[in-house]
């Protein structure tokens, strides 16, 4: 973690803010993902007039790195304009979401267009996670165990 890659994210992310679609809360959102790959995939959020099938930045910035083929993210940075102390954090689903590509080390920046206003790693945003690990098949029973259920 540089402070020459968090201003090269908080550059992509704010460039990807100004084409957010937010006309319904006119809350726009940039999110810039470093890959293991060492490319930069930002995007912003989507939102839709039937308004629950909006998209987040975040969930947008997935879905493009992992389209270009890469499967890890090693960085993340967030930016919006809130009021107060401006701190915007992923929302819970997105956090899953960077849950299924991040390690709990990886540090979440959040920033608003002045700079980052706050950081805290995945694992603080998002302890006792749920993800691939807990569907591993060594981890889970195998029919036989005692614990399906049978017929009759
Ligand atoms: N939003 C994001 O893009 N990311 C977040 O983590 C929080 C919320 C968007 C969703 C919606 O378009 C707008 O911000 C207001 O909730």
């Amino acid at each position: 973690m540089s402070s020459d890659t968090i201003r090269r994210l908080h550059e992509a992310a704010s460039a990807v803010r100004r084409n957010a679609y937010a006309p319904y809360s006119n809350f726009k959102v940039g999110a810039a993902l470093l890959g293991a790959d060492g490319k930069i995939y930002a995007a912003a959020n989507v939102e839709n007039a039937a308004y629950p099938q909006s998209q987040c930045a975040e969930a947008s910035a997935v879905g493009m790195m992992v389209a270009a083929g890469c499967r890890e993210i090693t960085e993340v940075l967030v930016i919006a304009e809130a009021p107060g102390d401006g701190l915007v954090s992923p929302c819970g689903g997105c956090r899953q979401r960077l849950n299924e590509f991040a390690a709990p080390d990886v540090v979440v920046h959040m920033a608003n267009e002045k700079g980052v206003v706050g950081q805290m790693t995945l694992g603080d945003l998002l302890p006792h996670s749920f993800g691939p690990k807990q569907l591993e098949r060594e981890n889970r029973g195998q029919a036989g165990d005692g614990d399906h259920y049978e017929q009759g």
